[in-house]
């Protein structure tokens, strides 16, 4: 038993439904609600993921967590609320924030992220990290998604909060995020214990790009089969979703995720200029390796004639490389 523990637990459960209806019912919640709506969340949705708002004051949940006689310090460090400098006087850590809560699996509301409204820094404010809230080893939603994921034996990774909710919102509830890009070990020994396949949906920049490349490879690594949709125009999957529409995010990301052969083919081209020999070559050197160590010759086939067409050379001479190269990794095995 551990009595500071629940208590915290009992305080984030009440500071949540407190900021929910603050949300919904008071003026304070108007500009958010707003806001949320601008961004094509629902009323349901909004429910669903209990969303709410701390309005920009210094003592709102001060006060509301004195009137339910809970112990400020402790919730100091439980990071609801934090000290005004120097000196003991406690203040909102939330301000002018819409409120995520993050579950753990079981349901219990562990930490919050806050989201400031526009433009501004930092985006997100979360909870600090604690025994009770290790993002290395959270996802964001499971205790909502897990149903699905064991009908479907597949999650849907996403890095952000937006995203799971407008994909939810679409009709995919196997999603789950990591709340930014790092995917840890643990993460991938979790979803390996609940599903077969992850379809990994990250953001269309640079830094989702990249970091989809060191989560295939973790997840592959705890053997889970792997598929990535690849979003277009930089979009991240909520962007995708408000913009083109729920049926087009499932035909398109879900049902049309690649095989992970096919997205480091077509992520490693970017570096290189296929019309220049220099780059034809060079591309090739970084692609083979990746198709001589797929341990099926089909689909060492398959992927080797697609290579064959792109850049106008014969299957032939790709298959002598690629054979060589096979050869020497397995001597080197
Ligand atoms: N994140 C965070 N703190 C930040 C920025 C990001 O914790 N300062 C986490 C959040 O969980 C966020 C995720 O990383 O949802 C992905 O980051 P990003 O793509 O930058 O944000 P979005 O989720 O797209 O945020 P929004 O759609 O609200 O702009
Ligand atoms: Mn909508
Ligand atoms: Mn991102
Ligand atoms: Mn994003
Ligand atoms: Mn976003």
């Amino acid at each position: 038993p551990n009595p500071e523990r629940d208590r915290l637990l009992q305080a984030y459960e009440w500071t949540a439904k407190f900021y929910h209806f603050l949300l919904k019912n008071t003026e304070h919640g108007k500009a958010a609600m707003e806001y949320l709506r601008s961004r094509g969340f629902n009323d349901k949705v909004i429910d669903q993921f209990q969303i709410g708002f701390a309005p920009d004051r210094w003592d709102t949940l001060v006060q509301f967590l004195t009137k339910r006689e809970f112990d400020l310090s402790e919730m100091e460090k439980g990071g609801l609320l934090s000290k005004r400098h120097e000196s003991d006087d406690f203040l909102d850590r939330f301000r002018g924030r819409v409120i995520f809560p993050i579950h753990d699996r079981n349901g219990k509301i562990i930490a919050f992220a806050g989201r400031i409204l526009g433009e501004g820094q930092p985006k997100y404010l979360n909870s600090p990290e604690s025994k009770l809230f290790n993002k290395s080893r959270i996802l964001y939603n499971l205790h909502q998604a897990k149903a699905s994921i064991r009908k479907l034996r597949q999650i849907v990774l996403f890095e952000g909060y937006g995203d799971v909710i407008s994909a939810w919102e679409a009709g995919v509830q196997n999603g789950v995020a990591t709340m930014g890009t790092s995917l840890t070990e643990s993460h991938a020994a979790l979803m390996k214990t609940m599903a077969d396949e992850i379809v990994i949906c990250y953001d269309g920049d640079r830094a989702g790009q990249a970091a989809v490349m060191k989560a295939i490879s973790l997840l592959e690594g705890v053997g889970l089969s792997v598929r990535v949709s690849v979003l277009i125009e930089g979009l991240d999957p909520d962007e995708f979703i408000q913009k083109y529409g729920a049926d087009r995010f499932k035909r398109q990301m879900i049902d049309g995720a690649v095989s992970t052969t096919k997205f480091k083919l077509i992520y490693l081209k970017k570096n290189h200029i296929l019309l220049e020999e220099d780059g034809k070559i060079a591309y090739t050197k970084e692609v083979l390796p990746i198709i001589a160590a797929l341990p099926s010759s089909t689909e060492r086939e398959v992927y080797l004639r697609e290579l064959a067409s792109e850049l106008q050379l014969s299957f032939e001479s790709l298959k002598q490389d690629c054979n060589e190269i096979r050869q020497s990794m397995q001597k080197n095995m």
